[in-house]
């Protein structure tokens, strides 16, 4: 078989390993594997990178993507002549299956080519902010988690030296997991997720409790998703997919500014935005990328189209893509309630 590869949406750790696992067995199975470069940029332009043995037998250490990404929607209204260029070059390069890599976005371009246009497409889920439904864990997050842990344990030594609360902004625009479990995990005082709606009089009635008990410092983990009552509300500017770009948006420095006006603390804000989807991918990331590769080119071979790869437990299947797509897995109240003991309310 002649199988393409893209990569779409924003880069994580993990990517390289999936690209790796997939094109290992494909090349097992005796396929013939391209990649196309940028996401579907790289199906609308045509352009292509060869995916051989020697390319990818590297790739298992490496973080961000070998083929690069993009944000490209064939599907957006008005993007009509790009859809039909993604038909064309899939006709041109002679492609059998496409294994798309990628978040919701890019999924869901995946999912309507199958349903829509009868492509033999395969969807491996990847996302930092572990928002996919229908699969536990998406190779990302781990290796983003830990780097927001890193970056907190630093802030730490700060924070108490100066005895100043820090805010810690990390990515998360749908679902808070990389904030909730980077901030229990690093011992913080209170964590802003977008699921709970965001309490400014509570935290900082806990670090004035906390300060009483005699602990004058603080930490405040924020996810990026999070908003704030008669915070500027200006329009943003949308992605392809109609999503608007946070990074002009930071809600860590007003959190901050509320809660120092509430605490008479001293307070810093530290936004780590990109940070944590850079670098090399932990274990975790490595395992899951590698296993929901080699899953992907397993479907492909099996006929198994329209699904996408999901880890459930331990066990690393195919589901329906167009089930997974479209909605956000969220952390539940339940699960915020409990992890938020640790911070000794
Ligand atoms: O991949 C999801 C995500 O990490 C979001 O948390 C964040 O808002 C977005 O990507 C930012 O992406 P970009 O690289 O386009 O700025």
């Amino acid at each position: 078989m002649k199988v393409g590869i893209l990569t779409g949406g924003g880069d994580c750790p993990g990517l390289n390993p999936a690209i790796r696992g997939a094109v290992l067995r494909l090349l097992d199975f005796g396929d013939e594997v391209i990649g196309f470069t940028r996401g579907w940029k790289g199906l609308v332009e045509g352009t292509t990178t060869p995916l051989t043995l020697d390319i990818v037998e590297p790739l298992i250490s490496q973080g961000g993507t070998y083929l690069r990404s993009s944000r490209t929607n064939p599907f957006k209204p008005g993007n009509e002549a790009q859809l039909e260029a993604v038909l064309a070059n899939l006709k041109k390069f002679e492609i059998d299956a496409l294994i798309a890599i990628g978040g919701d976005d890019t999924l869901g371009v995946a999912s309507k080519l199958y349903h829509l246009h009868g492509i033999n497409a395969i969807g491996v889920p990847k996302t930092m902010d572990n928002d996919l439904s229908l699969t536990d864990y998406t190779f990302g997050f781990d290796s983003a988690s830990n780097v927001a842990l890193e970056a907190i344990d630093r802030l730490r030594d700060t924070a108490k030296s100066h005895e100043r609360v820090i805010v810690v902004e990390v990515m998360g625009r749908h679902a808070g997991w990389v904030a909730l479990y980077s901030a229990v995990a690093g011992g913080a005082d209170w964590v802003f997720i977008p699921e709970v709606e965001a309490d400014l009089d509570a935290a900082s009635a806990h670090l004035i409790k906390n300060r009483e008990r005699g602990k004058n410092w603080g930490l405040v983990v924020v996810s990026e998703g999070v908003e704030i009552a008669g915070e500027s509300d200006e329009p943003a500017e949308l992605d392809a997919f109609g999503h608007k770009f946070l990074k002009d948006l930071a809600v860590g420095p007003t959190v901050a500014k509320e809660i120092q006006k509430r605490t008479g603390f001293e307070v810093r804000d530290v936004v780590l935005g990109h940070v944590v989807r850079g670098g090399n991918p932990t274990l975790f990331d490595r395992i899951l990328g590698t296993r929901v590769g080699i899953k992907a080119a397993d479907l492909v071979h099996a006929g198994d189209f329209g699904k996408m790869v999901a880890l459930q437990g331990n066990e690393v299947l195919g589901v329906p893509i167009a089930d997974a797509v479209g909605k956000q897995k969220v952390v539940s109240q339940e699960l915020y309630d409990a992890l938020l003991t640790t911070f000794n309310k």
